[in-house]
């Protein structure tokens, strides 16, 4: 797939996106950035897309804190869909994505996730590493299906613990490495996909 249309989901920050589109706007990733949806609507991800001129949107969960009900997935996949997505990367989304979603994109939903999995899956991973003791840690980009960060990896990148790191440094670390890991392996990825 020579130019991948991307689809965005984010509840949080938005600095995986923001980096995404750093990479596109650099020419190092051939892809457009259709759409920008969150589950949250005080994410700062919304406004940094729409500083950006991207269309960015809230998907109403109803209510619900962590599940994602299945009427919010159709919503969502519908939108994607009508957006043209080929590809939807997960970019700090933190709710689990079920069936309504994975069966409208089987194959072509992305996640980046701070850890090297199958260590440490969930929430916190830079939390759990630091608890754990290890000396290495680093960010994994995958295939999403219906397990929690299960999906097959499609790339990994080590980073170093210290002795003094606090959660707050670590994920710091940990997030550079997700910056130029993510938008190298979606365009690796879409350059294997049938257009
Ligand atoms: C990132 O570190 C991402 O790996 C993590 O949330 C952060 C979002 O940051 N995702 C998960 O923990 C998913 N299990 P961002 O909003 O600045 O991209």
């Amino acid at each position: 797939m020579a130019m991948p249309t991307l689809g965005i989901l984010g509840s949080g920050t938005g600095s995986n996106m923001q980096a995404i589109l750093d990479a596109i706007e650099a020419g190092e990733l051939e892809a457009r950035i259709a759409l920008v949806l969150s589950d949250n609507p005080n994410a700062a991800i919304l406004e940094r897309a729409r500083e950006k001129g991207i269309r960015a949107e809230v998907i109403d969960c109803r209510g619900h804190l962590m599940k994602f009900p299945e009427e919010a997935q159709q919503e969502m996949a519908r939108r994607l869909r009508d957006a043209g997505v080929d590809l939807v990367c997960l970019a700090g989304f933190m709710r689990l994505v079920k069936r309504p979603l994975l069966d409208a994109f089987p194959s072509r939903i992305l996640n980046i996730h701070p850890s090297l999995l199958p260590a440490f899956p969930g929430l916190e991973a830079w939390r759990q590493a630091l608890e754990a003791g290890v000396l290495e840690s680093g960010a994994t980009v995958h295939l999403v299906d219906a397990g929690m960060d299960t999906g097959p990896i499609l790339g990994q990148e080590r980073v170093s613990v210290f002795p003094d790191d606090t959660p707050q440094t670590l994920h710091a670390r940990i997030q550079l490495a997700e910056h130029r890991l993510y938008p190298e392996m979606i365009g690796r990825y879409a350059a294997q996909l049938n257009p």
